[in-house]
């Protein structure tokens, strides 16, 4: 039997982390199957009109890293909390304590180390720079769809069906592609909590693709 060993090792285990780390940005109650604190984030603005959803992430930084000045700002998910793309880049060692500060406050029994090493290394390794991959203007998906079309019909079919309408809890992949920066996180990434593949460690052209794909199916 052939084993990993050494750099090739490491090198999996970390896109494993980078990639949970993503998930437990999307939804890290989720992710860990714990239940959703039950009063809204301390740091969540008061007239914000989501504060059920207020301990994620990505409610206050955005699907595509930039918080206030990213996509959401033509939403109603706007608050006036700045993006994360700042730390891209940046030594996850000076990035995880962040979690445990007073803008976040994450109990142990929330995020325990483990999760804010994924986080860490997701903040510092793992943020796309989604303007290459969606006109950040427009919201347009910059991918080819016709190559889309066949990596979703031999990745993602198999559980959401040819037309995407195949979801138990979700909306149909159509619908969702609406908001083409959370598809290409999740594409990336993988789901919370569910067994869909992260598309993280391919060439980014093919998560890229696949969500200009999914763009066209019915809704
Ligand atoms: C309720 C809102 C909220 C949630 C949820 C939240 N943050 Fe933050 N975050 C903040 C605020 C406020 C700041 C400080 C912004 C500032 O300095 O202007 C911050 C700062 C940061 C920074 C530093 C950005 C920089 O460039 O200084 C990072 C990285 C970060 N958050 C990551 C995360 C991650 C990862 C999660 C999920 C585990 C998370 N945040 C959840 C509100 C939130
Ligand atoms: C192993 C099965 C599986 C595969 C393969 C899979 N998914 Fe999923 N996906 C799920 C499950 C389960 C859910 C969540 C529950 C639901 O909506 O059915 C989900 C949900 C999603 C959602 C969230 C929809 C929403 O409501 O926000 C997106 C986006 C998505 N998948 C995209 C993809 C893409 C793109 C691919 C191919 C690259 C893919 N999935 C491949 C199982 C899978």
């Amino acid at each position: 039997m052939m084993l990993l060993t050494g750099a090739a090792a490491s090198a999996a285990e970390l896109e494993s982390s980078i990639a949970r780390g993503g998930r437990l940005y999307d939804n890290w109650y989720k992710e860990k199957k714990l239940d959703r604190p039950e009063a809204a984030h301390a740091a969540y603005p008061a007239g914000g009109k989501y504060p059920k959803q207020s301990w994620r992430c990505k409610e206050c930084h955005g699907w595509d890293y930039k918080g206030k000045d990213g996509a959401a700002a033509k939403t109603d998910h706007l608050v006036p909390i700045k993006g994360i793309t700042g730390m891209a880049g940046k030594d996850p060692a000076t990035i995880a304590p962040l979690f445990r500060d007073k803008n976040h406050g994450f109990a142990p029994e929330q995020l325990n180390d483990k999760d804010v090493q994924d986080l860490a290394l997701f903040v510092s390794k793992g943020q796309m720079d989604t303007a290459k991959f969606i006109d950040p203007a427009s919201g347009k998906p910059k991918g080819n769809a016709a190559k889309g079309e066949v990596y979703f019909n031999t990745l993602c079919a198999g559980c959401h069906g040819l037309d995407g309408k195949k979801v138990s809890t979700g909306v149909p992949l159509g619908q969702a592609s609406d908001n083409p920066w959370d598809m290409l996180h999740k594409a990336f990434n993988g789901l919370p909590a569910e067994a869909m593949p992260a598309l993280r460690s391919l060439d980014p052209s093919i998560a890229s693709d696949t969500v200009a794909y999914t763009q066209s199916l019915p809704k």
